[in-house]
C-alpha cells in the first residue's frame, strides 16, 4: 500500500483525483451534527487542493432512503473551494469535472445512490474510474466494505491510502501489537459483532474488560438473574467464562420498579434492567489503566440511546490520566471523548466503526488489500 506523502501531492498539480473520502456523518434536520470525520477527511482534501490537484470527492452516507451530501457539501464549503454535483458517476458530474480547474473540489452525490456501488458492479467502477486519473482512499471507516468505490475502483487507477486512512493503519496497529502490562476495554450491544474482537484481542492482552450489554451475555451463561436486560441469542461464549484474563463489571446501575440503583451484579431481580455498568468496577479499572503501557477501548459501557452515559465518561476520564499509549473508537466512545474535550489526551482517536473491529480482529480489510494490490504512478 503506498501512501499519499506531501511530495507525491506535489506532483499531481493538474491531474484529477479521485478522492474516497470518510464522509458518512450523522445529519439531523439537514445540518451535520457530529463534523468529527469531515475535520479528520479535510486533511487530505486540502492537502491535494492546495498542491493544485483538480479532487473529485466521492462518498456514502448513511440514512433512511439513500440521503443526499448536501449537508456535508454545507460544512466543507466554508473550508475549501467547492461545488456540489448532484449526480454520481453520470453526465453531470462528468462535466463538472471537465469543468474543474486547478486546486479545486467537486463533491459528487451518495454513491450509494447507484445500485452498482454496493455491489461493486464492474462498469459502475469503470464509470468511477474515469471520473480522474489518479485515486486515492482515504474512507478507512469503509475499508471494511467491498464496494465498487472501495475495492472496484483502484483496479483502474494508480492508487494511494490518504492521510487519515495511513493514521488509521499506523494508529490501529499500535493497539494490535499491545506492550504489556496491557489493557482492552470493550463495550456496545452485540455480541456477535464483538465476538471476533474480544477472541482476536485474548491472546494479545493480559485484560480484557468488557462491558455494555456484552457483559449481560456473561452474567446469564453463569446463570445469575439478569431480569429484563438485553441478551444476545445463544452467544458463544462458554469457553470465555474460564479465561482469567476477561474482566467483567462488578456492578450495575439497574432500573427496576422503585427506581435506578446501582446493584452487586449477582443480586438483580426479575424486573431489573441492566443499562450501565457501576462506579465499582471502574474503581477496578483503575489500577489496571494506571499500569498498561496499552490501552484499547470501543465501544460504550451503557445504554447512550437511554442516556446513560455517565460510566463511559468516567472511563473516558481515567483513560485520559493513563499513562500508557491509549488507542480509541467507536461512535458513542468517540462522543463521551469529544463532549470532555478529551482528544488530545489520547494516542490515537479512530474515525472508523465496523472497519476498527474488523481490523483489529482480522489484520487488514478488503480496502487496505485493494491499495496493495493497485499501481501507483
Ligand atoms: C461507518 O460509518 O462505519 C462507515 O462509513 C461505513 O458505513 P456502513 O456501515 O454504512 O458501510
Amino acid at each position: 500500500m503506498r501512501a499519499l506523502t506531501v511530495e507525491r501531492a506535489s506532483t499531481l498539480r493538474g491531474h484529477t483525483v479521485l478522492l474516497r473520502a470518510s464522509l458518512n456523518v450523522p445529519v439531523e434536520n439537514g445540518v451535520v451534527r457530529n463534523p468529527f470525520r469531515l475535520d479528520a477527511a479535510l486533511k487530505t482534501v486540502t492537502l491535494l487542493s492546495s498542491a493544485g490537484a483538480r479532487v473529485v470527492l466521492i462518498s456514502h452516507i448513511d440514512g433512511d432512503g439513500s440521503p443526499s451530501l448536501r449537508p456535508v457539501y454545507e460544512y466543507l464549503k466554508t473550508k475549501v473551494p467547492l461545488v456540489f454535483v448532484e449526480d454520481v458517476a453520470g453526465e453531470r458530474a462528468r462535466a463538472a469535472v471537465h469543468a474543474l480547474t486547478d486546486g479545486h473540489v467537486a463533491l459528487i452525490e451518495n454513491v450509494r445512490r447507484d445500485a452498482g456501488e454496493v455491489v461493486n458492479d464492474d462498469a459502475f467502477a469503470r464509470r468511477l474510474a474515469s471520473l480522474g486519473d489518479v485515486y486515492v482512499n482515504d474512507d478507512f471507516a469503509a475499508a471494511h466494505r467491498k464496494h465498487a468505490s472501495i475495492i472496484g475502483v483502484p483496479q483502474y487507477l494508480p492508487s494511494y491510502a490518504g492521510l487519515q486512512f495511513v493514521a488509521e493503519v499506523e494508529g490501529l496497529t499500535k493497539a494490535l501489537e499491545p506492550k504489556s502490562p496491557s489493557l482492552a476495554i470493550v463495550g456496545g450491544a452485540k455480541f456477535v459483532t464483538k465476538e471476533p474482537l474480544i477472541r482476536a484481542l485474548l491472546p494479545k492482552y493480559d485484560f480484557v474488560f468488557v462491558g455494555g450489554a456484552l457483559a449481560i451475555d456473561f452474567y446469564k451463561a453463569k446463570g445469575y438473574e439478569v431480569g429484563k436486560s438485553l441478551v444476545s441469542d445463544s452467544p458463544h461464549l462458554a469457553d470465555l467464562l474460564t479465561n482469567s484474563k476477561v474482566i467483567l463489571p462488578v456492578d450495575a446501575t439497574v432500573v427496576g420498579p422503585a427506581g435506578t440503583f446501582v446493584k452487586d451484579v449477582r443480586e438483580l431481580l426479575p424486573n431489573d434492567t441492566i443499562y450501565d455498568i457501576g462506579p465499582k468496577s471502574i474503581e477496578t479499572l483503575k489500577p489496571l489503566a494506571a499500569k498498561a503501557r496499552t490501552v484499547l477501548w470501543n465501544g460504550p459501557l451503557g445504554n447512550f440511546e437511554k442516556g446513560f452515559s455517565s460510566m463511559t465518561e468516567e472511563l473516558a476520564k481515567v483513560l485520559a490520566d493513563a499513562p500508557g499509549v491509549s488507542v480509541v473508537g467507536g461512535g458513542d466512545t468517540i462522543a463521551a471523548i469529544q463532549k470532555l474535550g478529551l482528544n488530545d489526551k489520547f494516542e490515537f482517536v479512530s474515525t472508523a466503526g465496523g472497519a476498527m473491529l474488523d481490523f483489529l480482529a482480522h489484520g487488514t480489510l478488503p480496502g487496505i488489500e485493494a491499495l496493495k494490490n493497485a499501481k501507483t504512478l
